[in-house]
């Protein structure tokens, strides 16, 4: 089997971190990018050498896609590349919304466009975007976050759209977490049906290997996205969160 590379952006704990572990034992050479560094240096300590990693703070796009940049150089022929790093923030000051903004939605965009940009030159890729159940309806918990995820799904379907017309082989999969149990719902009132990240990390990685549009994670989410979605506005606006 050919070496197959992977870089995954937000991989110093949670999610990220599971996935990278999960690649790793599939036999993925993996480059990790977050601003803990100190973290990614003790992941690499878990995974088959070599991995590669490197600071790099998404909501300074200018300077995460330069590192995203060298990254794939360095590393050469990356088939995948994951963009998982996101904030959450309950009942957010105007700040923490900017912040969320700058992370999710503008960083988002600044490193797709690198990846769409480097697997048009390769002619293949995979573009791995994780967003949220809360990017189908607004929660007034959570506005900014729930419109951030509903703009990585938007943007990712237009990505797809993009790719396809223009003949591409540039798969785009957007992974739709429910409630996974890390660090960013830790202390949360709401969480309901909770899987570990690891079971996360396995049911991503099912979705990488048949080149999904579209992943709920856990899959049992699927029917709670179908009747959020079918929930009428009267309705919808009533619920306690
Ligand atoms: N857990 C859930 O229930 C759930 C549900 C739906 C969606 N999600 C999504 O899943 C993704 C992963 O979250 P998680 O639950 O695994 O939370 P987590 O454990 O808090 O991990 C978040 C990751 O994102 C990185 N990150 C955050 N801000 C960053 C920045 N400015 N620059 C670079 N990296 C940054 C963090 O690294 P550093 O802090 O080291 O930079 C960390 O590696 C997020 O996009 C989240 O929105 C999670």
């Amino acid at each position: 089997m050919s070496e197959q590379k992977a870089i995954i952006i937000g991989a110093s704990s949670g999610i990220g971190k599971e996935l990278a572990k999960e690649l790793s034992r599939r036999g993925y050479t993996l480059g990790l990018a977050a601003r803990r560094e100190e973290l990614l240096a003790e992941l690499r300590g878990e995974l088959a050498p070599p991995a590669y990693i490197r600071r790099m703070d998404v909501s300074q796009p200018v300077s995460a896609r330069q590192v995203l940049q060298e990254l794939l150089a360095e590393m050469g022929d990356v088939e995948l590349v994951v963009i998982n790093a996101g904030i959450s923030k309950h009942k957010a000051s105007w700040e923490e919304e900017q912040q969320t903004i700058d992370t999710n939605v503008a960083g988002f965009v600044a490193l797709a466009r690198v990846a769409m940009d480097y697997f048009t030159r390769r002619g293949a890729g995979h573009l791995v975007g994780i967003s949220s159940v809360a990017g189908l309806r607004g929660f007034g918990i959570s506005a900014a976050y729930c419109a951030s995820k509903a703009f990585i799904s938007m943007y990712m379907q237009a990505l797809r759209q993009k790719s396809t017309r223009l003949g591409l082989n540039i798969a785009v999969t957007d992974i739709r977490p429910g409630f996974i149990d890390t660090p960013l719902i830790s202390g949360r009132k709401y969480p309901f049906w909770v899987v570990s990240a690891e079971t996360a990390a396995r049911q991503i990685y099912t979705a990488i290997r048949k080149r999904k549009r579209l992943a709920y994670v856990p899959r049992r989410w699927r029917p709670v996205a179908w009747l959020l979605k079918a929930l009428p506005d009267w309705l919808f606006i009533r619920l306690p969160v």
